[in-house]
């Protein structure tokens, strides 16, 4: 099961627009509702096409509009019944005294109070309204229904209405509304990982990146990673429903969605930090950061300054940040990383032994094809022995597709654990 956090290209809305001079801010809507990947078909009423025409809706929506209830040529195609079901939110923006009144008293002669009797998907309502028909008795003894009835009201600004008068009434920005729909699917999809996603609740530590180690207060000593393996990795993390930390090296990638990240420089840093880490609770560490085997052994306080012909600067042996957590009593379940230019499987399969992990995924980076800066890799997963997997072959791929892959070879190594305990 994969969860994709940024794109809804599964979900889809039926956006419903009403009467009233806000209609015009709809057309907006649908775009933003678009830009975030969205499904969007348009339900007007008669009311609405008075402002604005249903051309203007298919040519943003990309689907026919739909304003008869029972126009047959529609319902051969998508009707009432199929549209109430196909939709995974309904979003009536804006929503008019009238089609308030409407759903409050459950009336069904058209196609938008229909659509309303008809689905069980989520009904929100955005009014917009003049400020005195939002304050009669009649219009809040109608929404008072409607959320009763487990409608969502969106509550309208105030401001300077188009009729002049100054008050509450005026929809929310399209922007605005776009956001809470958004948002709201965020929320839902991320509450289903968490339940079922494959590290469900697990708790995933991720060191990503370079180590930058100082010479003098202006230069390092630093490696080529980009940090786009572990990133794609903590991005797959999250989706699977775990809590993430990313202990990121200097590297110029935006953090993932739900994933906490902490900025590190050396390796001495990215130690600590990984202790700290492991005390607070850590089920899965994932070491992908390339970190700098050697640091300069003094650093110097002052820009170091260009004298002779040779400059001697003296190196000493970083420790190994996946091998001390490894060893550590309550250790996680350890993931290590092998980028070889030889004998890449032989290499990869020493050092899941020699630093006590569970698992290591290698890959030749001779390969110009894959590896270090590209978006694309291709590996060899080994299992340490007692989980009797041996290894698997992820086909080259992009980082994102074998992040998860790697999250469902950890699935399968933990799961295996527990069945063969
Ligand atoms: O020994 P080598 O650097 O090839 O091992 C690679 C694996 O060990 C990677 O998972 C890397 O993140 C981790 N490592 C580490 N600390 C080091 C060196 C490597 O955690 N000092």
């Amino acid at each position: 099961m994969s969860f994709d956090l940024s794109v809804f290209s599964n979900k889809n809305i039926i956006l419903a627009v009403t009467g009233g001079i806000a209609a015009y801010k709809s057309a907006i809507l649908v775009r933003r509702l678009k830009d975030y990947g969205f499904n969007v078909r348009v339900v007007m009423t008669k009311g609405a096409q008075a402002f604005i025409t249903p051309l203007t809706f298919q040519a943003l929506s990309g689907n026919s509009v739909h304003t008869e209830l029972l126009d047959p040529e529609a319902e051969a195609g998508m009707g009432h019944i199929e549209l109430a079901r196909w939709a995974d939110l309904i979003l009536v923006a804006p929503a008019s005294c009238d089609t308030i009144a409407k759903f409050a008293a459950g009336l069904a002669d058209d196609l938008l109070s229909t659509l309303y009797l008809a689905t069980k998907a989520p009904v929100w309502v955005a009014p917009a309204m003049n400020q005195q028909m939002w304050a009669a008795k009649a219009t809040q003894r109608n929404l008072n229904t409607l959320v009763e009835d487990g409608v969502h009201v969106i509550m309208p600004e105030a401001g300077s209405q188009a009729c002049g008068d100054v008050g509450l009434g005026r929809m929310p920005e399209p922007e605005d509304l776009a956001d809470q729909v958004k948002n709201y699917f965020h929320q839902a999809q991320r509450a289903i990982a968490e339940k079922f996603g494959l590290l469900a609740g697990k708790r995933v530590v991720i060191t990503a990146g370079p180590t930058r180690e100082a010479i003098d207060p202006v230069r390092y000593i630093s490696n080529h990673s980009t940090g786009k393996m572990g990133f794609a990795i903590a991005a797959a993390c999250y989706s699977a429903g775990a809590k993430v930390t990313l202990l990121a090296g200097p590297v110029s990638l935006d953090t993932p969605n739900g994933v906490r990240r902490i900025n590190v420089s050396s390796a001495i840093k990215m130690l600590d930090e990984s202790m700290h880490q492991l005390e607070e609770g850590c089920d899965i560490f994932i070491a992908t950061a390339a970190v700098a085997d050697y640091r300069v052994a003094e650093v110097s306080e002052h820009k170091i300054k260009k004298a002779g012909d040779e400059l001697n600067v003296s190196l000493v042996k970083n420790p190994d940040i996946v091998a001390t957590i490894a060893q550590q009593e309550k250790r996680p379940f350890m993931v290590g990383f092998a980028a070889e230019t030889r004998n890449v499987e032989e290499y990869a399969a020493g050092k899941l032994v020699a630093k006590k992990l569970d698992m290591i995924a290698c890959n030749d980076v001779s390969r110009a094809d894959i590896g270090f800066a590209s978006d694309q890799n291709a590996m060899t997963v080994f299992f340490a022995e007692q989980y009797q997997m041996q290894k698997r072959d992820l086909e080259k791929a992009s980082k994102q597709e074998i992040a998860q892959q790697l999250v469902e070879a950890i699935h399968d190594a933990l799961h295996h654990e527990i069945e063969t305990v």
